[in-house]
């Protein structure tokens, strides 16, 4: 089964707040882009990769492809104004012989063999997609505009939801067919009444979207 890749890097990193794209912040004394693209290189379970880059980066980000030695990147075009929008301009260079696309936020640089092993594994169980997610452990609660508490929401059932998310190829394709926008291609695929698996995340798939975030997952590399 041929597992192709999609990096979204096309976001514009406004609350980090930089000059240039979130994806070409400093990470360590590399662009951040380097690190989620190298492990995604080696990890043994994805043959195929397509970078989403902002539009006039894709050059740039070329690149970072070829410094790392990135043979599976088969193409890097660039993104759209919503994350969907990239996600979509990214599964139109997917080839057919994609039967899994796994798409994956370069914000979150730590992506491991074991978080992608994980979220492919029920797709041979029959699932149209699988997420990985951690338990909220936070007490819930919501509060109007002026932070007056309205109700203690039961956090029972509740995950964050992280990236890598693998997808039956056709299903992500059919998800994205229209122009609807979501803030991950699983609720995509839910509307469009796939079937999707919550798999056990990873602490260290921290998204990174402060400096805070930035530093944090500097020390942890
Ligand atoms: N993304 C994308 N295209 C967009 C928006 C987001 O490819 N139009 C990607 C980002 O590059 C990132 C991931 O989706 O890897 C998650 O988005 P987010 O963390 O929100 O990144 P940004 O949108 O860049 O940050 P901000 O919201 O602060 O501007
Ligand atoms: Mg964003």
């Amino acid at each position: 089964m041929a597992v192709w890749a999609i990096l979204v890097a096309a976001g514009r990193g406004e609350r980090l707040g930089l000059d240039r794209p979130k994806a070409f912040a400093n990470l360590g004394d590399e662009p951040l882009l380097a690190e989620p693209l190298r492990r995604l290189e080696a990890c043994p379970w994805v043959d195929a990769i397509v970078l989403v880059a902002p539009a006039g980066w894709e050059e740039p980000a070329i690149l970072i492809a070829e410094e790392e030695g990135c043979g599976k990147v088969r193409a890097c075009v660039a993104g759209g104004e919503r994350r969907s929008d990239s996600v979509r301009a990214g599964l139109a260079e997917v080839e057919d012989d994609a039967l899994v696309v796994l798409v994956h936020d370069a914000a979150r640089p730590l992506v491991s063999d074991e978080v992608v092993e994980r979220v492919l594994a029920p797709l041979s169980e029959g699932w149209d997609g699988a997420v990985p997610g951690l338990p909220v452990g936070d007490t819930l609660k919501r509060a109007g505009a002026d932070g007056s508490v309205l109700e203690t929401v039961s956090r029972d059932g509740l995950w964050a939801v992280q990236t890598p998310q693998a997808f039956v190829a056709e299903t992500l394709r059919r998800a994205h067919a229209g122009d609807a926008d979501a803030t991950d291609c699983a609720a995509l695929v839910e509307s469009a009444g796939g079937r999707v698996k919550v798999v056990e995340g990873d602490p260290r798939l921290l998204k990174v979207t402060t400096e805070d975030d930035l530093a944090t997952v500097s020390a942890w590399l």
